[in-house]
């Protein structure tokens, strides 16, 4: 044993894979994980991209783990919820990344069991991630610091209220897609302005991975930033022009408010036994 804690993962979609791929990159071993699937072709690719085992029994997948992972979508967690009935020990730690369904969800249908909810982003694929995690009645310092060491492994983890996971759900769980559809618009733009695709590719793919180098290795804010490649007159500010008077600000404040509201009724949808989905 390596002292890593042991993961079962309950559904292998994109974010579970992220998360088994996460954990193999940061030194878990193969049989550290166990994967939980429904589906027989999943299964084959899994054992073929992770290598962990790979199994259709949840009670199996659960059995002995320190850390277990529920992945499925908001509606399926229902499911799954009654496959595990009385399957999860004290020691054991419940980490839910299903958007919106509250820790109480969890609780109802369990009893007590430690359960830590969480919101991480599809950057854990690469290990950049970040995730907002809560806990539940039922749930130490200890089981905390469990969920804390698996999503660590692919990104940075911040402990906080259960009440403030909807807004992290609309910032970093749905933000990579705010940065995909930026990445698209601009691409588009600058085809028009005459740049081949490969070369407006990679020139909007860097300019946004150094942006964002930029912005988090330095102290400097973003309106600092900002401020410092724009002279009065020249061409960012007629750039930003452009963005501030059609209501850019209003529009992502918005997109974030929708998505937010979403998540709450994601979560409601679970807790009044609903079949909503993400
Ligand atoms: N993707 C994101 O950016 C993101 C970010 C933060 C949080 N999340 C949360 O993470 C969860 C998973 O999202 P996702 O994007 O990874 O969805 P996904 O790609 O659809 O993955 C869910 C997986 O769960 C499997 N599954 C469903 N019911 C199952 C069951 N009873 N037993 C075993 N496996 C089962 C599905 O199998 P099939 O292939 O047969 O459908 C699917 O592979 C969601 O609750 C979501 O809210 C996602």
């Amino acid at each position: 044993m390596s002292g890593r804690v042991s993961v079962a993962i309950i559904g292998v979609g994109a974010m579970g894979e992220a998360l088994a791929s996460g954990l193999l990159a940061a030194g878990w071993a193969p049989d550290e994980i166990a994967l939980c699937v429904r589906r027989a072709e999943r299964a084959e690719e899994l054992s073929r991209l992770i290598g962990s085992p790979v199994t259709f029994d949840v009670a199996e997948a659960i059995s002995g783990r320190d850390v277990v992972v529920v992945a499925v979508k908001p509606r399926d967690v229902a499911v799954v919820l009654e496959t595990m009935a009385g399957g999860i020990r004290p020691g054991q730690t419940l980490l839910s990344l299903a958007a919106g369904v509250t820790t109480a969800t969890y609780e109802t249908g369990l009893g007590e069991v430690p359960v830590v909810r969480a919101m991480p982003n599809t950057p854990a694929l690469v290990r950049e991630g970040v995730t907002g995690i809560a806990a539940g009645r039922y749930a130490t310092a200890q089981h905390l610091e469990a969920a804390k060491e698996v999503l660590g492994a692919v990104g940075t983890v911040k402990v906080m209220d259960e009440g403030l996971l909807n807004a992290v759900t609309a910032v970093s769980g749905t933000g990579p897609a705010y940065v995909f559809l930026m990445a698209e618009a601009l691409t588009e733009a600058a085809m028009r302005e005459g740049l081949p695709r490969d070369v407006a590719e990679s020139f909007v793919n860097q300019t946004i991975r150094g942006a964002g180098h930029l912005l988090t290795d330095t102290t400097k804010s973003p309106a600092q930033l900002r401020y410092e490649v724009t002279s009065p007159g020249g061409t960012t500010a007629a750039a930003m022009h452009i963005l501030e008077e059609r209501g850019f600000r209003a529009l992502v404040e918005d997109a974030v408010r929708a998505a937010a509201i979403r998540s709450g009724e994601l979560g409601a949808a679970q807790e009044g036994g609903g079949g909503e989905t993400s």
